[in-house]
């Protein structure tokens, strides 16, 4: 029972890996807080997550809305009094397309969502983190915003560019959280995870992948959850600024 007492906010939780870290953390004792805008999903999750004896909530929020940012840790805080954890997961996806032929409004969309969304979910629990003088901050970037491109980009093809950006965004907002909150005891380190086939995963992507990837084969929810707890736990209490990569040896950074 690593997070026995404590409080976890995973955004993003109602599906894919967020679930599976929301699920795991509350396995783990926690009591967890998910959120994301879709009520139905963060319904099912929740009811899926109490099923197996887990302490979970949910709020409707939007990551990129700042008022729904502060209404939601506003209310984690008033119902729990405290915020341990917060895993900033929530992220929107890209089609591959050429920067030549991408629209602003796309940038824009991955851009509000997938960085400005950690910006203001950090900034939110940073007070209460402070007056606790303890927390754990884990960021989910990827393999991608480390390359500028998705594992199975070819010279001159779609690399997701827009989607790379907001995840090479999130590595240097890491580091920046994690040198302003080292004096207030706060740990804030990333997961970049490649290479992953959660849930649904079409077989032709597999097939795809699976000759990039040096350990041979993709990798699950699981893994890259069990990394997201290691950093959320007292054990990396020394680690901070640090992006763990789970890719299977994709790049060996
Ligand atoms: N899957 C992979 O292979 C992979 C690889 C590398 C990194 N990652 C990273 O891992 C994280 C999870 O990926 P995933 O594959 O599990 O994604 P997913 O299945 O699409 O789930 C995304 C979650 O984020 C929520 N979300 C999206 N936009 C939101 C917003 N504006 N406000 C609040 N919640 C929002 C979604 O709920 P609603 O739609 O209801 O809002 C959902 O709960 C992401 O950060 C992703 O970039 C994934």
């Amino acid at each position: 029972m690593r997070f026995k007492g404590q409080v976890a906010i995973v955004t993003g939780g109602s599906k894919g890996l967020g679930k599976v870290i929301a699920k795991q953390l509350a396995q783990e004792g926690a009591s967890v807080v998910i959120n994301g805008r879709d009520m139905n999903a963060l319904d099912e999750a929740t009811q899926e997550i109490r099923q197996e004896g887990g302490r979970i909530t949910a709020i409707q929020a939007d990551v990129s809305k700042s008022g729904d940012v502060k209404a939601m840790i506003d209310k984690v805080v008033e119902d729990y009094g405290r915020i341990d954890i917060l895993i900033n997961n929530a992220a929107v996806f890209a089609e591959s397309v050429r920067i030549m032929d991408l629209e602003e409004e796309e940038w824009d969309r991955l851009m509000t969502t997938n960085l400005k969304g950690v910006f203001l979910c950090a900034k939110a629990v940073i007070k209460q983190m402070i007056k606790q003088k303890s927390g754990k901050i884990v960021n989910m970037t990827s393999f991608t915003g480390k390359t500028g491109r998705v594992v199975y980009s070819t010279f001159g093809g779609p690399t997701k560019a827009h989607y790379c950006a907001s995840k090479a965004g999130i590595i240097s907002l890491t580091k920046s959280l994690a040198y302003e909150l080292a004096p207030h005891n706060i740990n804030v380190n990333g997961v970049a995870a490649g290479s992953v086939a959660p849930e649904g995963t079409p077989e032709e992507k597999k097939e795809m992948i699976i000759p990039l990837v040096p350990l041979g084969r993709m990798g699950t929810s699981e893994d890259v959850s069990a990394a997201t707890l290691f950093l959320a736990s007292d054990e990396s209490s020394f680690i901070t600024g640090h992006i763990v990569d789970v890719n299977g040896g994709t790049l060996m950074d």
